[in-house]
């Protein structure tokens, strides 16, 4: 089944394996043909025009796209970095993207240092869109290449054992691999400095997807005698804060490991490959140029590949676009649930709470109430009159030994409100109280997607409002107990305990 995204190419989420198989067949043809087409496809796609809007620096993925498209008859059209564009006069990245596509270009290729920021174009815009890097995010066309040039040396892409070295924190590179790795029978060890080491909710991806634990390695000796693949990053300064503070923080990581040809003919089983997407940081060269003439080295055969793999990319998305494949575990989850009302008639309430008529939030953990009542915006209600609102903290309950009720007179929360009430207190209940009689209990049951209700908690996800670009946060939910949440965007998962709202 095709799903809605299969003309975009964001992540490696949004393609199956059968995809990426397609991807590296057509790849192997358009290697044996080496250069620009002559035959019907080129005339077919020859009337496309490409937007190639790069954000960031790149060298690889940006010209090797740009000759793909060429070698396919395409006009390009674009910039390589934001100087001398409008993006310098505060341009929102929507607008930009609007231009092109207003301009007759048939698809963007985005490269942009904010995680999201191609899946946040592709909700705006009718043209596909192609993630050539965000962020930290995701690089899925460099993993495309990457799989390319595994199966090119090893015939296959199952039953190897695959070690991503390096910078697992920020590099991108080696997120979208572990993703396409869930499609795969693989063996994968991870090996990176203190500090950088994978995001655990990235290893429970994959481990949940494929019941299979990554292994988490201490010694390079150890992870260099039993791969067939060593996947090598560069630490990227670019991810680490502008000024001092950054610049220490990028120095103690830099050079913590180095592949040479010593190393590798020392430990290495003798038919492995090492790959690195590149650029190398010739400052703290993380594989020494040593290694360059070996068998072990594909790196420049890797990025050569990008030049074929770009080409199929392009055509598989202007032509019939990917089969595509569902996220899973996103929940299609009711608003709220009704509760029998057992007691009709809470006499007591107009007395404690001097609530006849309005709602009551009960069962709120001690000390929430005031923490519910700012979340809520209840200051601004009644501004005439603050008795309309009771919070009551640390009180005798039956269901638990005490609790926190908030009681406001005349107001009916809205969904949005009663969300944010079940994101912080899980086991409220919330009772609308019409002429002192409960007519009505509920709990409220978050639904999926959550719109502007959390804030994400990576500071480069483009759905941050410090970022300007105006993208409203969207969360899916992917378990209700315990809470896990997930971003549209950037693809981090929170729970209930790393949940900050939306204000
Ligand atoms: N591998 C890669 O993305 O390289 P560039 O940054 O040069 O495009």
């Amino acid at each position: 089944m095709k799903s809605a995204n299969n003309r975009n190419f964001i992540s490696i989420k949004d393609i199956s394996r059968e995809d990426i198989e397609n991807i590296i067949e057509l790849s192997r043809r358009y290697k044996e043909i080496n250069g620009p087409l002559i035959d019907t496809k080129r005339i077919e796609l020859s009337k496309k025009k490409i937007a190639s809007l790069f954000f960031e620096e790149s060298t690889r993925t940006r010209v090797s796209f740009e000759t793909a498209a060429r070698n396919l008859g395409m006009e390009v059209n674009g910039f390589s970095g934001v100087e001398g564009t409008s993006v310098k006069k505060g341009e929102p990245l929507v607008d930009t993207g609007k231009m092109f596509s207003g301009y007759g270009y048939d698809a963007i290729i985005v490269r942009h240092n904010l995680a999201g920021a191609s899946r946040f174009l592709s909700d705006h815009l009718s043209i596909p869109i192609i993630n050539a890097g965000d962020g930290s995010s995701g690089h899925p066309s460099q993993t495309l290449l990457d799989l390319y040039t595994i199966s090119e040396a090893f015939g296959s892409l199952d039953g190897l054992h695959v070690a991503l070295v390096g910078d697992l924190r920020y590099g991108r590179t080696v997120h979208s691999l572990l993703q396409a790795a869930e499609l795969f029978n693989m063996k994968i060890t991870l090996y990176s400095p203190p500090g950088l080491s994978m995001a655990e909710w990235r290893i429970e991806d994959y481990e949940r997807a494929t019941g299979k634990q990554v292994v988490v390695a201490s010694d390079l000796t150890d992870v260099l005698e039993h791969a067939d693949v060593l996947y090598v990053t560069r630490i990227q300064r670019e991810r680490f804060a502008l000024g001092p503070e950054g610049e220490a923080e990028f120095k103690k990581h830099q050079g913590r490991y180095r592949i040479n040809r010593e190393l590798l003919e020392s430990s290495a089983k003798k038919n492995l490959i090492v790959l690195h997407p590149l650029p190398r940081d010739k400052n703290c060269i993380e594989i020494h140029p040593d290694v360059d003439s070996t068998p072990y080295a594909r790196y420049f055969h890797q990025a050569q590949n990008g030049l074929y793999v770009r080409m199929a990319i392009l055509t598989t998305i202007l032509k019939q676009g990917f089969e595509g494949r569902q996220y899973p575990n996103r929940i299609q989850s009711p608003s709220w649930v009704d509760l029998p009302v057992a007691n009709g008639n809470k006499k007591g309430e107009k007395l404690v709470y001097r609530l006849d008529e309005g709602t009551l939030i009960d069962h709120l953990e001690v000390n929430q109430a005031p923490r519910i009542y700012n979340l809520l915006g209840l200051d601004k209600f009644g501004t005439s009159d603050h008795s309309e609102i009771v919070l009551c903290m640390n009180i005798r309950s039956q269901k638990f030994s005490r609790k926190d009720v908030v009681a406001i007179h005349k107001v009916k929360l809205s969904p949005e409100q009663m969300y944010k009430v079940a994101l912080l207190a899980p086991e409220h209940t919330i009772n609308i109280i019409k002429e002192n009689r409960v007519v009505q209990k509920q709990k409220a049951k978050l639904p999926s997607p959550l719109r502007a209700i959390i804030t994400c908690a990576n500071p480069i996800c483009v759905s941050r409002k410090e970022h300007n670009e105006y993208a409203p946060s969207v969360f899916y939910v992917e378990k209700h107990d315990p809470l896990e949440v997930r971003c549209h965007y950037c693809e981090q998962t929170l729970t209930r305990e790393h949940i900050e709202l939306d204000c």
